[in-house]
């Protein structure tokens, strides 16, 4: 029996979980529209994970040489190894000029060129002229960038009146027998009352789940609360192999070291002193894409090419940089480099990793952000009540590797996106049906068994051994072997979290709860994630298998879709990458070899 919670009710035209960069953009949208909103964020909106981003958000704006959309969208597409959905990477490579000045007139404060622009910087893998040239189009505010515009979107936020729950974790989504969603039970963290939020349309803006992982550049926050609440709702993920390992993260602490740094003119050698990636990548060099550099840094360290007495990290240099770009460009990093690797940047080499940075895969959307689910042989079903955006969602404009600078892009254009589709699809102050009966039992149920779960394994340990499995058998290059291995492994782990054992501290404040929930979702993820890639039997972006080292076409040009029954078995099935464009001013991009 479940124990008895006062709930407090609310009811919005639309709610938003999670208050980083695509939230806040979804939530002021929608309040501009007009639509009465509620964000609701497990943490202060200005502490979400977007505040870390620092290198820049891309759009062909040609600040700084010449530059085109259609050319970032070829970029994308051949940086997502032919998995991205072309419709979606039209619409984003074409919105983002306009998505970055408007942030400017928001209030975002860029770097600048000599003649006032907005300052532009390199990134890995975008070109000019379809691949032939060396674009300079990610908009940089230094190496900061995701922190101003997130404080920029909080502030126009406050400025349209939309309303806050801060400190509310969300347990779980209100679906009816439909398959229709009508909001979402949250548990208030301050004061542990449990609130029944209604509306029309709720949008999932939780971001990633980097925390499956043992070292990441993701926040202790990136738990994928929503991506678990969807699997929970019976509705699938979509291809949840692709783990971004980004190249430059610190040695030990796993702290990001932004891309931007090799944009600058920085680079990365070995125990030899080698430039290595001139090997790998003749023409792109250091900055290929970052499955290629992760790629290529992990073969120098396992043939004995990696620097310190484990030979276990690389080299990042930008002591020929100078103080003054340094201080100019990248003030965010020396520090960084300073507090957590001892290292003075205007000196010495920083010792990198590759590190767990980004989701490819999360919840299936259209590029309006309507989650979508394979239903009656319709690939593109739209699940009524929900939507997806940011890290959370899987449009697919990243497809199978994201482009550095795509995912600031990525959370800008597609929160602004979902804002405007509420508003054609939304009256505001439209009358709510009924509530679906005993709606919050299944939340309620979760949260009472977690509870008073008094098993013998603390909720570190089981995270710690999840953690360890994922970060060894769900890696940089992946086999047959290590897979099926750690398909075992983590169903063990799943297993062992049936002996868990919480500490009953009532429900205020009460964190031992809160990451017992927070891990409850991890696991899943991370079961999904290891199914997933043991079923892919082709290597593409981010997902390299030693045994299948090739791209398949043929076979796998597909999306996967997974979904998972309450006993933690999946179920997998595909639906197909979409070759097509919106408009006649981009052309299909068919696929090909893809080399740096
Ligand atoms: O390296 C970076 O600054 C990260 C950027 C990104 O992931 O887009």
């Amino acid at each position: 029996m479940i124990a008895a919670y006062e709930i407090v009710d609310h009811a919005y035209d639309v709610i938003v979980i999670g208050a980083g960069g695509a939230g806040l953009r979804a939530t002021f949208g929608l309040a501009e529209e007009g639509l009465s909103t509620a964000c609701i964020s497990k943490v202060f909106p200005t502490r979400s994970h977007t505040v870390a981003a620092q290198g820049g958000m891309s759009a062909a704006l040609g600040n700084m040489g010449e530059d085109d959309w259609r050319w970032h969208m070829y970029d994308t597409v051949k940086g997502s190894d032919w998995l991205g959905d072309q419709d979606a990477i039209e619409y984003m490579c074409r919105e983002a000029a306009s998505a970055v000045i408007e942030l400017e007139h928001f209030g975002v404060p860029f770097s600048r060129t000599d003649d006032g622009k907005i300052y532009q910087r390199p990134f890995g893998g975008m070109t000019t002229h379809f691949g032939e040239g060396r674009a300079e189009r990610t908009c940089a505010a230094a190496d900061r960038t995701g922190h101003a515009i997130l404080h920029t979107l909080y502030q126009q936020s406050l400025k349209h009146q939309a309303e806050f729950f801060v400190e509310y974790f969300a347990l779980d989504l209100i679906m009816d027998d439909d398959g229709a969603c009508h909001g979402v039970i949250a548990w208030n963290l301050e004061d542990g009352t449990i609130h029944r939020f209604r509306a029309h349309m709720t949008v999932l803006a939780t971001g990633g789940y980097g925390r499956t992982y043992f070292s990441c550049t993701s926040a202790h926050t990136c738990t994928g609360d929503g991506n678990a609440m969807v699997l929970g709702a019976g509705l699938p993920l979509q291809d949840m192999e692709f783990v971004q390992f980004h190249p430059t993260g610190v040695y030990g602490s796993g702290c990001l070291i932004t891309e931007g740094v090799r944009g600058e003119g920085g680079y990365l050698s070995n125990s030899e002193g080698e430039r290595f990636m001139e090997r790998y990548a003749p023409n792109a060099k250091d900055l290929a894409s970052r499955d290629v550099v992760s790629r290529a840094m992990t073969l120098e360290m396992r043939e004995g090419r990696g620097v310190g007495p484990e030979k276990d990290y690389i080299y990042l240099h930008l002591e020929h940089l100078g103080p003054d770009v340094i201080q100019e460009r990248l003030p965010g990093i020396s520090e960084t480099a300073k507090v957590f690797a001892g290292v003075d940047v205007t000196r010495e080499p920083i010792p990198v990793l590759p590190t767990v940075h980004y989701n490819m895969g999360g919840i299936p959307t259209n590029y309006h952000g309507e989650v979508v689910t394979l239903k009656d042989g319709n690939p593109d079903h739209v699940v009524p009540g929900l939507m997806a955006i940011g890290e959370c969602a899987c449009v697919s404009v990243h497809g199978a590797n994201r482009l550095g600078s795509n995912s600031l892009l990525d959370i800008v254009v597609f929160g602004r996106a979902a804002a405007k589709r509420c508003a054609e699809i939304i009256t505001p102050g439209e009358r709510h049906s009924p509530a679906p009966s005993h709606s919050e039992d299944k939340a309620l149920g979760r949260l009472d068994r977690l509870r008073n779960a008094k098993g013998n394994i603390p909720t570190a340990a089981v995270r710690l051994n999840m953690q360890r499995v994922m970060q060894s058998h769900a890696a940089v290059f992946r086999t047959g072997d290590t897979l099926e291995e750690g398909v075992k492994l983590i169903n063990d782990v799943w297993e062992s979290f049936k002996d868990v054992g919480v500490s009953d501290r009532g429900l205020i404040w009460n964190t031992d709860l809160l990451e017992t929930l927070e891990l409850d979702n991890l696991l899943r993820q991370a079961l999904v994630t290891m199914f997933s890639a043991r079923n892919r039997t082709e290597s593409r972006g981010a997902h390299a298998r030693e045994d299948y080292p090739d791209r398949d076409d043929e076979n796998w040009m597909k999306h996967t879709l997974i979904w998972m029954n309450g006993h933690g078995q999946p179920n997998i099935d595909y639906r197909p990458v979409h070759m097509y464009t919106l408009t006649n001013e981009a052309k299909v991009i068919p696929p090909k070899a893809r080399v740096y």
